[in-house]
């Protein structure tokens, strides 16, 4: 059965502005398929770190990530991921991953072979539901830059880490306010100057703050 939406929605920002939250409530809302791409970063990173490789290492990154079986539920009533067929929904989410995953999401073969999935699993889901809101950092720019409908959600970084420190509380980890901060505020430096597709508003992206601004939040060039 499809949905309310046709196509794509690229919703794209920093962390912790809520765009998982947000996508995976419009794709609900509308009948819709959901993807949250940084999850998918968030595997690799587990995988790596797991496995004790340097983060560092692009080539044995890379490497790694080629072998892996990644599954991220496209349901935003049943939101999941696995890795090799196991659930660690809960692990991807912790101060581990956050600290690395940067690093690895910055490895070009990472970025190409996700982005390549990433593609693959749109077309399944606007092919089975008709739409899917896709929550990430390149969305409009990179994955999907035919998207009708892109939005940039951005927020200063002290709301975004109050929001973060709030969640990871809820869920029942420690956390250090200051260190969430340093955290956002290293993953917002690290996501934005990278070389390959950094975190960017796409041109003609409807920013959180108004259309079209020239906000240093929205990281436009
Ligand atoms: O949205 P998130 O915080 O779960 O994303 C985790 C990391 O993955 C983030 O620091 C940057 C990276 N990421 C990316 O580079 N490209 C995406 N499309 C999504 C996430």
């Amino acid at each position: 059965m499809t949905g309310a939406l046709r196509g794509v929605v690229a919703l794209d920002g920093p962390s912790g502005t809520g765009k998982t939250t947000v996508a995976r409530k419009l794709a609900a809302a509308l009948g819709a398929g959901f993807l949250d791409t940084g999850a998918m970063y968030r595997l690799v990173t587990l995988a790596v770190l797991d496995a004790g490789v340097d983060t560092e290492d692009a080539d044995a990154v890379a490497a790694l990530a080629e072998g892996l079986t990644l599954d991220v539920a496209t349901d935003p009533e049943a939101p999941a991921a696995r890795l090799d067929g196991t659930d660690v929904g809960e692990a991807i989410r912790t101060a581990r991953v956050d600290a690395a995953v940067s690093a690895v999401s910055a490895v070009p073969a990472v970025r190409e072979l996700l982005v390549r999935r990433q593609r693959a699993l749109i077309a399944e889901t606007v092919e089975r539901v008709g739409g899917v809101v896709v929550d990430g950092r390149d969305i409009g720019t990179v994955v999907a830059p035919d998207a009708p409908l892109k939005v940039f959600l951005t927020a200063s970084a002290e709301v975004r880490a109050a929001r973060r420190g709030a969640q990871d509380t809820a869920a029942g980890r420690p956390a250090d306010e200051a260190a969430v901060l340093a955290s956002v505020q290293r993953r917002d430096q690290l996501d934005s100057s990278r070389a390959a597709s950094p975190l960017r508003a796409a041109d003609d992206a409807t920013c959180s703050t108004r259309r079209n601004c020239r906000s240093s939040r929205c990281w436009r060039s």
